[in-house]
């Protein structure tokens, strides 16, 4: 797993699976995001595997990556999705995954968009506030149909990650917080229209240990236990995603040690369990390829500037997030130190600030790695740019699943005059 074995050299050229990414670069315009099938459905196998002994459901976080061809993957492989929005429900349908098995999360989840999500008939809403459970049996009354609800706690439980990526401390916007949590309860069992199946967590995002899921799960233990004492009856638990993959450090959490944790901590309690993974299915599994516009020799070191820039890509502008390089073509020319840097006139427009590779010329190209998750699903068209198209590999064939998107088409929907 965690398949860097996607990507080799063959006679000096950088290949996907079973195709050359210069070959790629020759018909399709850089910067491109290219994903390998083989990687995506790797990944989620290993997850299934892991997660079937505790005859866990799994539901893809939509947000990591919603091109429809990845989707469709999720889809044929039977998962389920986790859902933020009503585009992204719309996306989860057509790709055909089944409504009674996505679920919605969110803290803003509008009128409109939980009477969309009613609609389609998804197998359940995590409920963030009392204001919005109040809302989702008001539309169930009116509607004449019921909900299935979690309650989405705030377990209170630092993941120690970045701290733009952190959901479950006291204070955060995220979940009920554990005060207000029976009057939540309350509210959905004394409501007709909603269905109480249990409660759900999501700690954070890049989370490469599982002491923070082993601290929640005895939380989430021993408040199901006080719960069902009282009387509630909780027969599901969603234990979200968050599960880090490797950046290049050797850190990431396996998908079997996450399963194992899960498992010890909670095998009596006879709940149904969710999870809802982004990253760790699809992140390894992308590159953004991007060629050097120039080279600019300065102080203190050289810089590559790309073609590729934050708006492609956010995630180092954001939070800081370095993801590695590689020239697509190997050179063996002598190891340098650069910087890589995008041309957008912004300080934070920088990938990497130091950098060894092999001296690298302008007009060449490289691959920034594991930009599969939260990489094209973030762009925008800052600078006016276009939205760059994306690839997927499948072995020793590519094709487009989704074309750029030009400054023309951008224009078109603005009225001028
Ligand atoms: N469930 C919920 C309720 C979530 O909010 C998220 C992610 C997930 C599941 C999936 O988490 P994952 O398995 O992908 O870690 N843009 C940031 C990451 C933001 C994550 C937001 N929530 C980044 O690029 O690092």
């Amino acid at each position: 797993m965690h398949n860097e074995n996607s990507l080799y050299y063959r006679d000096g050229q950088l290949f996907m699976d079973g195709v050359s990414l210069n070959a790629i670069a020759e018909r399709v315009e850089t910067p491109f995001y290219c994903y390998s099938s083989a990687a995506i459905t790797a990944q989620i196998a290993d997850c299934q595997s892991a997660f079937q002994k505790l005859g866990a459901s799994i539901h893809y976080a939509v947000k990591a990556n919603s091109n429809l061809s990845v989707l469709r993957l999720m889809a044929d492989a039977g998962l389920g999705a986790d859902i933020v929005s009503v585009g992204e429900l719309q996306r989860a349908l057509a790709a055909g995954i089944q409504p009674s098995r996505i679920i919605f999360s969110g803290v803003g989840k509008r009128r409109s968009e939980l009477l969309a999500a009613l609609q389609a008939g998804i197998f359940q809403f995590n409920v963030e506030s009392l204001p919005e459970l109040q809302q989702l049996a008001d539309l169930c009354r009116q509607q004449g149909c019921t909900a299935g609800v979690s309650v989405r706690v705030n377990p209170e439980v630092d993941a120690a990650t970045h701290r733009h990526i952190t959901t479950a401390i006291k204070g955060s916007k995220f979940g009920v917080p554990l005060e207000q949590l029976e009057t939540a309860l309350d509210l959905i069992v004394q409501s007709e229209a909603l269905a109480l199946h249990g409660l759900a967590i999501h700690l954070g995002s890049q989370i490469v240990d599982v002491a923070p899921y082993r601290k929640a799960c005895r939380r989430l233990r021993n408040l199901l236990n006080d719960l069902r004492q009282k009387g509630y009856v909780i027969t599901h638990l969603d234990l979200g995603g968050g599960f880090g993959i490797d950046y290049g450090e050797g850190r990431y959490l396996d998908f079997h040690r996450v399963a194992d944790t899960f498992h010890q901590e909670l095998q009596e309690l006879n709940v149904k369990i969710a999870i809802e993974p982004g990253r760790s299915l699809v992140g390894s599994a992308g590159v953004l390829v991007s060629e050097v516009v120039y080279r600019k020799e300065v102080e203190p070191l050289p810089l590559l500037i790309l073609d590729a820039g934050m708006n492609d890509l956010m995630r180092p502008a954001l939070y800081q997030a370095e993801h590695r390089v590689m020239p697509l073509v190997e050179s063996g020319r002598p190891v340098e130190t650069c910087g890589v840097v995008g041309p957008i006139c912004e300080t934070t427009d920088r990938f990497l600030q130091r950098t060894d590779l092999p001296a690298i010329q302008a007009g060449e190209r490289v691959a920034l790695l594991q930009v599969g998750a939260y990489g094209a699903v973030m762009a925008s068209a800052y600078n006016s740019r276009d939205m760059i198209p994306e690839v997927m590999v499948s072995q020793n064939r590519y094709r487009l699943i989704r074309r750029r998107i030009p400054q023309s088409d951008l224009m078109a929907y603005e009225m001028d005059g």
